[in-house]
């Protein structure tokens, strides 16, 4: 039956030919995988969906925040779809967009009007949104002089954001924003977090005028589960290990380990490897297995030893695959996402600013 499926899906794309691109995150499933175009992290395939003017339809094996991101960089004729709308992020869920406008109101308080620049020339705060979340908070972040980052180069969009601003509201991931300004020299005690269940978070205003970099208290499901204790384990099993972990882990878990970086970060690293070499990983396992699969000269393994797939990512099953591109041959759009246009405008701004800041 599985077979049958890779059939059906082999046959809809050899019709379609150049008039669909297919693209797949690095966390699908092999199944998956195997037919997509393009494979990369989520800033490789937003760069992807700019790429391909004359395919009229991008289908994302990807969550929807990064359907979203691909309508946004695509042309308006253009269809992306998600083969299944149930393939969300839990972590693009945790900033919600009004708790964000509510929050902003708030730092306004502490802060003052926040579209006026000092005599140095900087405003009191710029947003900065992960490209893990909705487009409505892209559309914020674009209205309010910020811009949108990824893993591969949230340390290069943090300058671009300390030339403009005091400060950086940063969202919604935690640990990534922790890293990354921690990795720059910025001092914990200046990264206090909003938190959005009580009236000016839970830091007090003194803690609001030291900060730097004011956290959301968003997290991946998936890469929180990492501990400094099979860190621990993987050193003392395999001496001399190479332990390279994601930036969405918490910060004893990048402190502990010996490099942090991006999933294309870590897929380089490995290939970058000249001699054999053992590799523990922090990362979802779809990445990793395929990784380990891919280079048999190295030993790699994933640091949890109990399987950790994102569960939304695994929700785009070759099934579905099939069912859309199917569709597509029928002449019919299923499941396509679009972005509103007073949503889209600004959003697209701030994914600019982050093109075009990249070193
Ligand atoms: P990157 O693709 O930027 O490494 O992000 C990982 C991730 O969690 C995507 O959802
Ligand atoms: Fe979201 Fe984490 Fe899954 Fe990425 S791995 S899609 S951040 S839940």
């Amino acid at each position: 039956e599985e077979a049958e499926l890779h059939d059906r899906i082999r046959a809809a794309k050899q019709t379609l030919g150049d008039r669909v691109v297919i693209l797949g995150h690095f966390y699908q499933r092999e199944e998956v995988v195997q037919h997509a175009d393009y494979v990369g992290d989520s800033f490789q395939l937003a760069t992807a969906a700019k790429e391909h003017p004359d395919a009229k339809a991008i289908v994302f094996c990807g969550v929807h925040f990064m359907a979203e991101t691909a309508d946004l960089l695509s042309g308006p004729d253009q269809a992306v779809i998600l083969p299944n709308l149930a393939a969300g992020c839990s972590m693009a869920d945790m900033a919600d967009i009004d708790q964000v406008e509510e929050c902003w109101e708030q730092l306004a308080e502490v802060y003052g009007p926040m579209d006026v620049a000092d005599d140095e020339g900087l405003v009191p705060v710029i947003p900065v949104t992960y490209m893990n979340s909705s487009a409505a908070i892209k559309g914020f972040v674009g209205r309010h002089g910020g811009i949108v980052c990824t893993s591969s180069n949230a340390r290069t969009v943090l300058e671009w954001a300390f030339a403009r601003g005091r400060r950086v509201l940063f969202f919604p991931d935690q640990h990534l924003g922790r890293n990354t300004a921690k990795a720059m020299g910025v001092p914990l005690e200046q990264m206090p977090m909003w938190n959005p269940r009580r009236p000016l978070g839970g830091s007090s205003t003194a803690d609001l005028q030291d900060a730097r970099v004011i956290l959301w208290h968003g997290f991946c499901s998936v890469h929180r589960r990492f501990t400094v204790a099979q860190i621990d384990q993987a050193r003392a099993e395999h001496p001399g290990v190479r332990v390279i972990v994601h930036p969405e882990c918490p910060m004893e878990v990048v402190d502990a380990a010996d490099e942090a970086g991006s999933t294309d970060y870590i897929r380089k690293a490995i290939a970058a490897a000249t001699e054999p070499t053992t590799f523990a990983v922090g990362t979802e396992i779809n990445l990793v297995r395929r990784l380990a699969a891919q280079y048999p000269q190295h030993e790699i393994f994933c640091l949890d030893p109990v399987v950790c797939p994102c569960s939304t990512m695994y929700r785009i099953h070759p099934g579905y695959l099939a069912w859309v591109l199917e569709e597509l041959v029928a002449g019919r759009t299923p499941n396509r996402i679009t972005v509103t246009a007073d949503v889209a405008d600004p959003a697209r701004v701030a994914l600019e600013r982050m093109l075009a800041a990249k070193p």
